[in-house]
Formats: structure tokens, C-alpha cells, sequence
């Protein structure tokens, strides 16, 4: 829930979504407000991870608008949004190191060799995997990986979405690691 007197940073207003004939997603409206943590709870199939989508600019809607501090959005490209997705299978870049995966999305956005190599390193203290560095996703064990997909998602952006059907205990964790500090 939004705290009162707390500027709304993101709204959804009348956001929907059709994939041809197939309705996905209607009229969406809701605040999101600074530092709040959201979940979405919905039956499968009821359009939450299209809504995230939408939300980090991998999907177009189909109709309405998305504001971030008052600006229209809507037609941001992803790489231009300070959003970040967990995706549900995690999605890390196989053939990357944990460290190159966290990088991605800061070298996507042009930043400098010595801001890149700050933020990694504080990313990966944050999310426990110093000494793991150099190894690849396959090398990593499951909630290891969870923690890559994290300080990725969360090392570019202000807002960290998070497509999982993930425990309680796992959310709040996320929830924890992603507010402002
Ligand atoms: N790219 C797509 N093309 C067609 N249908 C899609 C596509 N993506 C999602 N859908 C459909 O839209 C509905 C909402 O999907 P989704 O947002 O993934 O649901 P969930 O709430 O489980 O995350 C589902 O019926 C799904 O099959
Ligand atoms: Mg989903």
C-alpha cells in the first residue's frame, strides 16, 4: 500500500494488453509509490508477468499509459528505464561470469569501466557471492543464481521487478535487498 503523503513514482493508468484476439490483460490501474514494496497476487494466466513486462518496456501495451515522476514512459525503450527484472527462469547469459552478468545492464547503459566495476563489487558483497566471482551460471547452485538475477536486476535501477512464483521467504529477501537504502 501506497504511504500517505509519498508521491506516487510510478502509475499505471488504464494499462491493457492483447496478444491478436487473446485479451491478456485489462485496464490496469494502479500507484506505485517510492520505496514500496508490491506483490501481485493472481491466478496463472491472469496477466501479472505480462504487467511486469510492460512495466520494465519488454512488452508494448496495447492501450494506456505508464508514468514514472510524472513522465510518460510509455514508449521508453527498456535500456533507457531504471527498471530491472528477475525473471522467473532467471534468464542469466550463460557464457558470462557472475560478475560480466551483473555488468550487463551497466555496460547497456554506457556507464564507465570504474562506475561499472563499484557497483559489481558492491552488488556481489550485497547479495553474498564474493569468491564466486569468475564462475559461470552452471557453476552456481540454484539460489546462487537467484542472487545473480537479483544484483543484476537491482545494480542498474530504482525499480526491481520480480516475475516469481518464489517462496515468502525468498520475496521478502528480494523485497529487503531491493528498497532504497
Ligand atoms: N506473447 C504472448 N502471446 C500470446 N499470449 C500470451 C503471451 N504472453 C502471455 N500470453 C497469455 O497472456 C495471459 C497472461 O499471461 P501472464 O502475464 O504470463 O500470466 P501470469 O499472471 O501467470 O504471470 C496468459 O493466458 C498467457 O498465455
Ligand atoms: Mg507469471
Amino acid at each position: 500500500m501506497q504511504q500517505p503523503g509519498r508521491a506516487a513514482e510510478i502509475k499505471a493508468n488504464g494499462i491493457g494488453k492483447s496478444f491478436g484476439s487473446f485479451r491478456a490483460l485489462d485496464n490496469l490501474t494502479l500507484d506505485i509509490g517510492r520505496g514500496e514494496f508490491l506483490t501481485l497476487l493472481g491466478p496463472s494466466g491472469s496477466g501479472k508477468t505480462t504487467f511486469l513486462m510492460i512495466l520494465a518496456g519488454f512488452v508494448q501495451p496495447s492501450e494506456g499509459r505508464l508514468f514514472s515522476d510524472g513522465t510518460d514512459i510509455t514508449d521508453r525503450p527498456a535500456e533507457q528505464r531504471a527498471a530491472g527484472m528477475v525473471f522467473q527462469g532467471y534468464a542469466l547469459f550463460p557464457h558470462m561470469s557472475v560478475e560480466q552478468n551483473i555488468a550487463f545492464p551497466l555496460k547497456v547503459r554506457k556507464k564507465t569501466a570504474g562506475e561499472i566495476k563499484q557497483r559489481v563489487g558492491e552488488m556481489i558483497e550485497r547479495v553474498g557471492l564474493k569468491g564466486h566471482e569468475k564462475k559461470l551460471p552452471a557453476q552456481l547452485s540454484g539460489g546462487q543464481q537467484q542472487r545473480v538475477a537479483l544484483a543484476r536486476a537491482w545494480c542498474s535501477s530504482r525499480v526491481c521487478c520480480s516475475s516469481t512464483s518464489r517462496s515468502r521467504r525468498w520475496t521478502r529477501a528480494c523485497a529487503a535487498r531491493c528498497r532504497p537504502r
